[in-house]
């Protein structure tokens, strides 16, 4: 069996003290990637960090803000080296029927979910460039692929994410760096937990494989997206949702 090895790569996870970025970052370090852990509570990430042991470090950031990405990048590749490996995770919901969307809900999920991505991935493709080398591993959502009753700002800022990453995949092509996204259907996290019990079993009518999924389902995507099995796919969506959408 090949295993997936990761040593000597520095990953960069947004959203990583808790669900599925917590995950991911597991994941990275049980393959031998140092990772930066990044949440918008410093002391939060870095007491994840703390716990996750050795090659994680934490870091605060709020991934809207552009002055703050770049602080944070910069702590993460002095205490641990280069970016290799950068996953945009960090995301949020601000559900409403449009009617009822709020302008302000509207700017909020947009500036965590898409312009995140555009701060984190501006800021770390400079030194990728240079290296000739990276990765860039995008969380949207298959709500980004099929829309949602009521989440027309996270299904539009999700759809916007994979515009943005099969844009910037072209791009970079050219510097090896690959840029790829999951889609991730109903996983299993303090986002989910929130719904009632009705909704909860309504979607789960709709999985294919009949259970909800777990972050390591999503973890797993991550790391073959991460690792020198994937060198050919770019500019891609992975849909990690049990057969939800199929
Ligand atoms: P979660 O709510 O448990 O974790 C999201 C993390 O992102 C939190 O730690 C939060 O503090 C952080 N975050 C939010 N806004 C931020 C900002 N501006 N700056 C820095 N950090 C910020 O959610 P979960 O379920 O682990 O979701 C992770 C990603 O996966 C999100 O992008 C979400 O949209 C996506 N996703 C989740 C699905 C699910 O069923 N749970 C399904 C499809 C996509």
């Amino acid at each position: 069996m090949t295993t997936i090895d990761l040593s000597g790569r520095v990953a960069f996870v947004t959203g990583s003290t808790r669900g599925i970025g917590h995950a991911i970052a597991e994941a990275f370090l049980r393959a031998g990637a140092e990772v930066g852990i990044v949440g918008r509570d410093a002391a939060r990430a870095q007491e994840v960090a703390a716990a996750l042991g050795a090659g994680a470090h934490g870091v605060g950031c709020d991934v809207a803000e552009g002055e703050q990405v770049e602080r944070a990048v910069a702590e993460v590749e002095e205490a641990l080296g280069p970016i290799d490996i950068l996953v945009n995770n960090a995301g949020l919901t601000r559900d409403n029927i449009l009617l009822r969307l709020s302008e302000e809900d509207w700017d909020a999920v947009m500036a965590a979910n898409l312009k995140g991505a555009f701060h984190t991935i501006r800021t770390v493709t400079r030194g990728m460039m240079k290296r000739r080398s990276g990765r860039i591993i995008n969380i949207t959502s298959v709500v980004g692929l099929t829309g949602n009753r009521g989440q027309a700002n996270y299904a539009a800022s999700k759809a916007g994410l994979i515009g943005l990453s099969k844009s910037v995949a072209k791009e970079y092509a050219s510097r090896n760096i690959l840029v790829n996204c999951i889609a991730p259907g109903f996983i299993e996290t303090d986002m989910t937990r929130a719904l009632p019990e009705e909704a909860r079993d309504a979607l789960l009518g709709s999985i294919a494989l009949g259970r909800l999924g777990q972050p390591e389902d999503v973890a797993s995507a991550a790391l073959f997206l991460a690792s020198d099995l994937a060198g050919y796919i770019t500019g891609q969506v992975l849909v990690v949702d049990g057969g939800m959408v199929i």
